[in-house]
């Protein structure tokens, strides 16, 4: 089923559209990097899709349903998780605080549990100050955040910036593993080459459009790709 549905979408800032006219999808279980050159629109781009830009338009649906007339609320609580680039944690509350606010119902500790034992490292460090984790431990209590409410899509901004290539690698493998909790990924990534490795699909953007879109090996094993987008970065 296809998840994610946005055509023709431009989000902008004030008077400027920064997002000119992206046609894009998400299908259930899969994962879809977005990379780029810097300044190309793709925080904007994810921003516009959860509701948190000034100025949206276009076409954009979640499961077939409209989310342009819906709140940043309303989006999320159809299914879709956000984990931004900075501020992902607050940083003085503990492991489990951070997560138990993100919890609703009855559900929420037995979803403890289960974040627990799919990021073992938090499990140790439960009463620990988000502060005090390490870059790594840190981006997962993000994705264990975002994973609280069983979303069926989470969309990560660059959620390996800060990190270094061992725990990228980490951070990489943890994505993969999503899958197996039937939660589709949209992942914006600098390390596209390691991004498309784990993905099933690809969209470059530059200057707030699609400039490249198609099967990740087909990306990776494109020249003009090489040249252009993959070369800098990694
Ligand atoms: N709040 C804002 N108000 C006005 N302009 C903004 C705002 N946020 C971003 N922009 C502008 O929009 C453009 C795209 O920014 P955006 O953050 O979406 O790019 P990006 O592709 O995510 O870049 P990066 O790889 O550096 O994260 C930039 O020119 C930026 O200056
Ligand atoms: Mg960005």
């Amino acid at each position: 089923m296809r998840l994610l549905e946005l055509k023709e979408l431009r989000v902008g800032y004030g008077e400027v559209d920064i997002v000119r006219g992206i046609d894009l999808h998400v299908e259930e279980n899969e994962i879809v990097t977005i990379a780029g050159t810097n300044g190309a629109g793709k925080s904007t781009l994810v921003k516009g899709v959860m509701g948190l830009a000034p100025r949206t338009s276009g076409q954009m649906t979640f499961a077939g349903q409209d989310l342009l007339s819906r709140s940043a609320e309303d989006r999320r609580s159809l299914g879709i998780s956000y984990v931004p680039q900075v501020a992902n944690v607050f940083p003085s509350l503990s492991v489990s605080e951070n997560l138990s606010i993100m919890g609703r119902g009855q559900n929420a500790k037995s979803r403890m549990d289960e974040m627990f034992s799919m990021f073992p490292a938090l499990g140790r460090r439960k009463r620990t100050q988000a502060r005090a984790l390490s870059g790594g431990e840190r981006q997962q209590l993000a994705f264990a955040r975002a994973l609280m409410s069983q979303p069926k899509l989470i969309v990560l901004d660059e959620p390996t910036a800060a990190l270094s290539p061992a725990l990228s690698t980490q951070v990489f493998e943890q994505v993969k593993q999503l899958l197996s909790m039937d939660v589709a990924v949209l992942m914006i990534e600098q390390r596209a080459r390691q991004s498309l490795k784990i993905s099933h699909r690809g969209y470059i953007l530059d200057s707030g459009k699609v400039a490249m879109v198609g099967p990740a090996e087909q990306l990776l094993a494109d020249p003009e790709m090489e040249e252009l987008y993959l070369g800098v970065h990694e």
